[in-house]
This record gives C-alpha cells, sequence and structure tokens, in this order.
C-alpha cells in the first residue's frame, strides 16, 4: 500500500464522508492524485469504499484500529505482542517464529492477512478492520498426545467472552463458534512436537465484527450487539484465553467438559459426519467425552467416537 493511500484509509476511518477536495487540503496534493490513492485502496485490499458524487468518500463502517499499546492496557497477564499490518497468515508467521524460538505467550495480530487459513487448506476471509484474526503462541511441557480437546477448549473462551457481552452464541464441534446458527468464528489449531513433548502450539483465531462478503457458507458478524472497540475486546480474549489454556495445561479438557456441552449448538441433535473417504455418516450428536472427542449415537443405539481430524460435523437437514 502507498504511504498516500495508507493515509488516507486512516483518515477514512470515522466512516463519515469526506471530500476529495477536503483530503486533498489535508495532505497537500490534488483531487486526482487522491482519487488514484482511493482506487489503489480499492485494488489491493478487500475494502468496500463508497463514492458519492457531492459528498465524496466513505467507509462502510468505521474501523477503529488495532494498537498494541491500547490492547495492552486492557491485559492481566504478560504477553508478547505484535499487530501487523498486511501478513500472509498469523498462523503461519508464528509457526516460523515458534521455530526459531518465540516466546510462549506470543501473540500476534493482523489488520490483514493475504492468504488467511483454515482447517484443511480451506481459506480465511476478512476485510481490514472487519474482524479480529490472530495467533498466540503456547507452549505445552506435554508432548502433543496431551492436547485432545485443545480447540473445543480455545472456542469455549471464545464463547465465555461472547456470552458476558450478551452475544447468544454456541459452539460447533470441534472449532467453531456460531451465532445463529453462523459461523461467527473459526479456531485452527497447528502444532510442533512431538508425543512425549514439550509441545509448541499455534492457536489461531478469526472473529467476524461485521459480516464478511465472499465467504462460501453461512457467516455472521457483531454488527447488531454492542461491542467494546476492537482493542478493548483483543483484550478481554487474551485474557480469557490465557486463562483457560494455563487450566487446560494443568488439568486437561475433562474440567471444561460440562461447561461445553452447556454451549453447544447441537447437543442432542441429529448430525452426520462428513469426510473426504467415507459416504456421511448420520447419528445423534451426544456430547463430548473427557478428551473432546464427539459422541455419536449410531442408528442401532451403539455410542461411537469421533476424532477431530480429518472430518467435519453438519447438522442433519430435516425431510420434507
Ligand atoms: P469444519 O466443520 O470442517 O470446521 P468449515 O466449513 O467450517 O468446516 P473450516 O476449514 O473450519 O471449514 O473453515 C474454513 C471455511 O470457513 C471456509 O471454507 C469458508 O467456507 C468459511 N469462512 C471463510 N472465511 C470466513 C469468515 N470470515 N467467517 C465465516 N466463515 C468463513
Ligand atoms: C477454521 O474455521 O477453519 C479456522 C479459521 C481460522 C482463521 C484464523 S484468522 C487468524 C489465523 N491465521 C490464519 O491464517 N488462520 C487463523
Amino acid at each position: 500500500m502507498t504511504p498516500l493511500a495508507h493515509s488516507v484509509l486512516r483518515c477514512l476511518s470515522d466512516g463519515a464522508f469526506h471530500s476529495g477536495e477536503s483530503l486533498a487540503q489535508t495532505f497537500g496534493c490534488s483531487r486526482g492524485t487522491i482519487w488514484q490513492a482511493i482506487e489503489h485502496l480499492s485494488q489491493h485490499l478487500p475494502l468496500t469504499i463508497y463514492r458519492v458524487r457531492g459528498q465524496g468518500y466513505r467507509l462502510p463502517h468505521p474501523i477503529t484500529w488495532l494498537e498494541p499499546s491500547a490492547i495492552r492496557a486492557g491485559l492481566l497477564g504478560d504477553w508478547q505482542l505484535e499487530v501487523a499490518e498486511t501478513i500472509d497468515s498469523t498462523n503461519s508467521a508464528l509457526l516460523t517464529r515458534a521455530s526459531h524460538g518465540a516466546p510462549h505467550r506470543t501473540a500476534l495480530f493482523a489488520e490483514w492477512q493475504t492468504a488467511g487459513r483454515g482447517r484443511h487448506g480451506r481459506q480465511w476471509l476478512a476485510q481490514p478492520g472487519a474482524a479480529l484474526t490472530f495467533s498466540l503462541l503456547w507452549r505445552f511441557e506435554c508432548g502433543v498426545a496431551g492436547l485432545s480437546g485443545l480447540s473445543l477448549v480455545v472456542g469455549l473462551a471464545l464463547v465465555r467472552v461472547l456470552q458476558r457481552l450478551e452475544v447468544p452464541v454456541a459452539l460447533k464441534w470441534p472449532n467453531d463458534v456460531l451465532l445463529d446458527g453462523e459461523k461467527l468464528a473459526g479456531i485452527l489449531i497447528e502444532l510442533s512436537g512431538d508425543a512425549l513433548g514439550p509441545s509448541a502450539v499455534v492457536i489461531g483465531i478469526g472473529l467476524n465484527l461485521i459480516h464478511p462478503t465472499g465467504v462460501d457458507q453461512a457467516a455472521a458478524g457483531l454488527e447488531n450487539y454492542p461491542m467494546p472497540d476492537r482493542n478493548q475486546l483483543a483484550a478481554l480474549l487474551l485474557n480469557e484465553l490465557d486463562q483457560v489454556l494455563g487450566q487446560f495445561a494443568k488439568h486437561g479438557f475433562a474440567a471444561f467438559r460440562a461447561e461445553w456441552e452447556a454451549s453447544h449448538a447441537w447437543q442432542h441433535q441429529a448430525v452426520d459426519i462428513i469426510s473426504a473417504y467415507r459416504p456421511p455418516q448420520p447419528g445423534i450428536a451426544l456430547g463430548v467425552d473427557n478428551e473432546g472427542a464427539l459422541r455419536l449415537q449410531l442408528g442401532d443405539g451403539q455410542e461411537k467416537l469421533i476424532h477431530a481430524g480429518e472430518v467435519s460435523l453438519r447438522r442433519t437437514l430435516a425431510h420434507s
């Protein structure tokens, strides 16, 4: 992004109209140069800029940019914190840093990811300023074998914060947070270490504040709920994650199981287990076990444990 385009974007962050003339005056250039900067922004960022003749330019919604000092002001614990303007993926970047010795409790936020990732190589899309996209590095003493249920407790930390803010969110096994049945947040956990330990874990979180565009499944945003500003929300999330991950490291998933099930979106509902290698397997979601595996009741009444791995969960559509 050019320095002028960047400054213009910051100026538009209040969500109000700014005429080409006033922007030109502010930055000591011509209206044509401002027009070019707006074109540059529209071409380089997945960002809508409204242009109205006689009124000027404005963003669809105001943006509070992330500021490390503002996030730090709300933090209870000690984090190594960084905010990147543009990055490929906070998970990819933190995995690299983990291999170079980055410390436990590093948090990396990004205003814009050019290659945000979901599970199984899928894409994570977010417009600048319209989401919180970040990753944490957490170093566990145990090996990867001791980390089952980790994505579930991360989801629970998000749900705790959002429910306190009176957002009626629910959990979808194993790694999503839903609002009104639509995907509001996703979690991507990537591990390095061996079975015995220790392990370095990168926990990536994407949380939509504004309904995202271009997503190929039902997605949700928080625009209908009063929210603290992005920096405060970031701090609330880190504080809760800190607490939950500390407890998980000591006691594992079992201590969270009942609370997870209380917020499980599809508890006792008909679901299908989707896998690339087999036909969908229908059953009833009974909840989770002490390791965070899904307990699926099959048609013959038998119970089967489903481990996160390569499978996805879908709610069974009612047949008419
Ligand atoms: P699973 O049940 O396996 O988790 P999923 O469809 O949620 O299935 P993920 O890999 O977890 O898949 O997440 C990536 C998917 O999330 C993308 O394929 C896309 O459909 C969706 N997605 C991408 N960006 C967003 C977003 N900002 N908000 C909601 N959903 C998104
Ligand atoms: C999913 O639902 O499959 C997980 C989505 C995780 C998205 C976040 S955004 C921050 C971090 N960086 C990434 O590239 N992905 C995660």
